[in-house]
């Protein structure tokens, strides 16, 4: 079809939803320009577009059901005999179900990391304390030691999106992918969404372009699909997927209690929990609607049920969503072939755009537009069952997302949480840890994946740990 055939279709369908802004630049752009913008449009279902518009970009209120009930959990620590016995036995499965290879690794990258403001894929930011590393090469690590404790060829998925996918790919290619096989790093790239002005306008990320974003962390669960991700596991014989994301440098990425208490328990997608700093933590809550597990965003949960107390003054509502899951391989496949859709969620953020009055670019220094994503804890209600395992804080969860002058989850802290977790590993084996008067550690500790992934490893090891005097940067490797 000729081009101006092509930009009269394309301008009646805008016309009907409203969107011909979009054609605004239409005689400044060349050829391939003109032919860039009418493909991006063709592209689109303007049906379920303005659907959208209209239920999540203008009116975002969620309507929540009544019957919002607290959900039952497996404590981190046992708490009777009969407790005992089972994660002994879930141990036990997941150990071997490891040893079986039948886990993989699975991190979501493809997030802007706006707030880090580091300039790059997040996943390239060094965070350790000691050796510099990067959220990647620990995780790479972790895997990599993982694999021979366990033994077992272990495999990594890496969802990253077209915003970051080629320097990711580059980045893992710089480091010969961490020591790891390259045949056994797979990385996929997410789906992208519209991003919209206020009042329900696409908005223009270039003359010819329309502004996009990756489309949520849920978006992965199609995305494993759609890119084979899920063949490939099931040549692999992976069963089972352990997602985790990118800034949460302090995951234990292969728990065999986790893993054997899933399935076990014969659940589809389960997660780990903590249990909240408070009413108000921003972190998704945990609750069971019409007896399924779901996760209610923190910005959506009634005040009064955040503050509700149970009779021994612990909140009703303790449990916080940290993104960890397991996830069945079978799960993701039969999502898909049933066509599954997650709500979305809207996000008002700083997005650059085309101002369609002087046809500048313009940069906000305050959110402006509207992104939709998904998540992934909306898939758990479709899962047959779920269960969820409580996880101590200080041991799995230190979230970078901020730089280090702003808010809780930033780089300083999750540092320092590294190294707490490392010294209290050492403590555990009867290591003498350095402390200042306020009782606050006194030197650098950092331990490499290949010499302990979780604090039963140190144990073996305590010959090679040296004496820690007060002051000293040590790294166990
Ligand atoms: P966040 O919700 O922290 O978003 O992502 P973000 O984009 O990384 O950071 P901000 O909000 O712009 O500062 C949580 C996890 O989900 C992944 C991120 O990479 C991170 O691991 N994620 C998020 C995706 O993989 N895709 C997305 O579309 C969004």
């Amino acid at each position: 079809m000729k081009i101006e055939e092509r930009y009269e279709k394309c301008s009646q369908l805008l016309q009907k939803y409203k969107q011909q802004h979009l054609l605004t630049f239409w005689d400044e752009l060349d050829d391939s320009g003109k032919d860039r913008l009418l493909k991006q449009i063709q592209e689109f279902d303007f049906e379920l577009l303005d659907e959208k518009i209209h239920r999540y970009v203008k009116n975002s209120s969620v309507k929540l059901p009544t019957n919002i009930e607290p959900v039952p959990e497996y404590p981190a620590l046992p708490q009777n005999s009969e407790q005992k016995e089972k994660y002994i036995k879930a141990k036990r499965l997941g150990t071997e179900l490891l040893s079986k290879g039948k886990v993989a690794a699975f991190v979501v990258a493809g997030g802007q990391g706006t707030r880090l403001g580091f300039d790059g894929p997040k996943g390239d930011f060094k965070i350790s304390p000691v050796k510099n590393k990067t959220l990647f090469q620990l995780f790479a690590e972790t895997i990599k030691a993982a694999g021979e404790k366990y033994g077992f060829e272990p495999r990594w998925y890496v969802m990253t999106s077209p915003l970051n996918h080629e320097p990711t790919r580059k980045i893992f290619r710089d480091n010969n992918f961490y020591g790891l096989k390259e045949q056994n790093v797979f990385i996929f790239q997410q789906g992208t969404e519209v991003n919209f002005s206020s009042d329900g306008k696409i908005l223009l990320e270039e003359k010819d372009a329309i502004a996009m974003s990756p489309d949520g962390h849920g978006g992965s669960l199609k995305a494993l699909y759609k890119n084979s991700a899920v063949a490939d596991m099931k040549a692999r014989g992976i069963e089972y997927i352990s997602y985790f994301q990118v800034d949460n440098p302090l995951i234990n990425i292969f728990d065999p209690l986790f893993i054997g208490l899933h399935v076990m328990d014969k659940a589809e997608m389960s997660s780990k929990a903590l249990t909240k700093a408070g009413p108000f933590e921003k972190v998704g809550n945990f609750c069971q609607i019409n007896g399924k597990v779901t996760v209610i965003e923190y910005s959506d949960l009634p005040g009064e049920l955040a503050e509700k107390k149970n009779k021994d003054d612990s909140l009703v509502f303790s449990l916080g969503s940290i993104a960890i899951h397991i996830i069945n391989r079978s799960f993701v496949e039969k999502l898909n072939t049933a066509g599954f859709t997650l709500p979305y969620h809207k996000a008002v953020k700083k997005i650059s755009y085309m101002d369609l009055q002087n046809g500048q670019k313009i940069e906000p220094q305050k959110p402006n537009g509207i992104k939709l994503e998904t998540f992934v804890f909306d898939a758990l209600p479709f899962a047959e069952k779920s269960i969820i395992l409580e996880t101590i804080r200080s041991e799995e969860f230190a979230p970078v997302k901020e730089d280090e002058s702003q808010g809780p989850d930033n780089t300083v802290v999750a540092k320092k949480m590294m190294i707490a977790r490392w010294a209290s590993w050492l403590e555990q084996a009867g290591v003498e840890i350095p402390k200042k008067p306020d009782s606050s550690i006194d030197c650098k500790i950092e331990i490499a994946p290949a010499f302990a992934i979780c604090r039963q490893d140190i144990e073996k090891k305590k010959d090679k740990i040296p004496q820690i005097k007060p002051g000293d940067t040590i790294c166990l490797e």
